[in-house]
């Protein structure tokens, strides 16, 4: 197989296809696997999930558990979840507090610097000088990052820098984190569950405005009813009162931004409304970031942080973390995020919001992951082995930002300018032009 075989990549031609087997091939998925996920940077946590001294929680860097933990120095660090003595997982837990880990197996324990406070029977041991010379502690991740609280490792030590990584992108995780000056958290409650398809397809439908009034009819119809409802007393909204959204947006719904590594934001102009649960702070987030990043803050956004990490922010705010089980099985682990220190009705506001859209109990999610394993048991077919759906906004995407990237200084590689029909596709382009050069060295060219 050849990367060409994959990716039918040939923009002075206008194609851009995606073959089928990208999801359904177990060597593609081992790859993927060891390059993607095992071979750069990843999504880890947010700090504020280990925000006290002894805090930690576990995840997982493609199939290497990890385990992040504050230590009582008060630094956060990352380590494998893995005993060093007979490699058993050492925190069973998704989070919590600890001064100690005891390996369930033969009793080794580790303090929450990773250090090993204690072998079983030491003395008794009749170990070698060797053996007494080794460092039982835990192995470190080589690399951990931290960029405004979202957090990052990666397994391979020869990676640029967090910030390299990130680029321009790293503006748009910005506009998250400054919603609240004390910083953002995960609303109590993850949810975790499986869908049986392949993690691309969470990656694209997360920028894929294209389905939305397709697969999500009955959440459209209760927004409408709910709209008639209360239309009697909608406040007017800031944006209602704004020229320049007003002026810019004429025929302008949202659009979309590549940046370099495969990171792509979709997003749609909303405005500064009550319908947010952040309208609280309108006045106040403009007077500290100014009223284009505020404004910025307003706007639907669904940004995608390659491979693994997409913070969405539409009926409500959501944090998802993708993790690939195989070929046609995805873990997806979501939180509410939320600025921390939001009023009671704020939060009250963003919580309802979320429920009726997010997870396997609201009305958007199940509709998505139905359609995922929908494309699975399509792609089966080795009829047409090219997909079609990359081609959307070929001749609308354009070089650069524009007028609303400039806004907050933003200069993605790409973007596109839409209204509500248009639906943008090449977006995916960027996340399947990251996927090609760094498979390159499992396929060739
Ligand atoms: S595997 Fe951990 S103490 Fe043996
Ligand atoms: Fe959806």
């Amino acid at each position: 197989m050849k990367i060409s075989d994959l990716i039918d990549d040939r923009p002075d031609a206008g194609v851009f296809r995606v073959s089928r087997k990208i999801f359904t091939d177990a060597a593609v998925f081992d790859a993927e696997i060891r390059t993607l996920f095992e071979g750069g940077w990843v999504f880890l946590g947010l700090d504020s999930q280990a925000s006290d001294p002894h805090d930690f929680f576990t995840t997982f860097a493609g199939r290497v558990p990890i385990l992040v933990q504050r230590g009582g120095d008060g630094l956060l660090r990352a380590f494998i979840n893995s005993c060093p003595h007979k490699g058993a997982r050492l925190a069973q837990v998704r989070q919590g507090n600890a001064r100690l880990h005891v390996c369930p197996y033969h009793s080794w324990s580790f303090d929450s610097s990773g250090r090993n406070k204690a072998i079983k029977w030491k003395a008794a041991g009749c170990y070698s000088e060797a053996f007494d010379r080794e460092d039982h502690g835990l192995a470190v991740l080589p690399r951990f990052a931290n960029h405004r609280g979202f957090l990052f490792g990666s397994l391979v030590a020869d990676v640029p820098e967090l910030t390299e990584y990130l680029g321009e992108a790293a503006k748009l995780l910005d506009l998250v984190a400054d919603q609240s000056e004390a910083g953002l958290e995960l609303v109590p409650g993850q949810v975790t569950f499986t869908y049986e398809a392949n993690w691309k397809l969470q990656l694209e439908n997360c920028s894929d405005a294209y389905h939305f009034t397709s697969a999500h009819p009955s959440y459209i119809r209760v927004l409408e009813r709910r709209q008639q409802e209360i239309s009697g007393d909608v406040v007017a909204s800031v944006w209602e009162n704004s020229d320049y959204w007003k002026e810019e947006t004429k025929g302008v719904g949202g659009g979309s931004f590549s940046f370099a590594n495969g990171h792509v934001l979709n997003w749609g102009v909303f405005g500064v409304t009550p319908a947010i649960p952040l309208y609280e702070r309108a006045g106040e987030l403009a007077v500290r970031h100014g009223e284009e990043r505020r404004d910025w803050m307003f706007n639907m956004r669904n940004l995608t942080i390659f491979p693994n990490l997409q913070v969405a922010e539409n009926a409500s705010s959501q944090l998802r973390v993708i993790r690939p089980l195989g070929p046609g099985l995805t873990e997806m682990r979501t939180w509410c995020i939320a600025p921390k220190g939001e009023s009671p009705v704020a939060r009250r506001q963003r919580i309802r919001q979320y429920e009726d859209f997010f997870n396997p109990t609201g009305m958007a999610t199940p509709d998505d992951t139905v359609s995922y394993e929908n494309c699975q048991i399509g792609f089966a077919s080795p009829q047409q082995p090219w997909l079609q759906g990359y081609s959307r906004g070929m001749t609308a995407s354009v070089q650069g930002g524009n007028r609303f990237a400039d806004r907050i200084d933003l200069t993605p590689e790409r973007s596109v300018l839409a209204d509500s029909q248009l639906c943008d596709e090449t977006l995916y382009h960027s996340y399947y032009r990251a996927w090609a050069s760094r498979m390159a060295a499992e396929f060739p060219a």
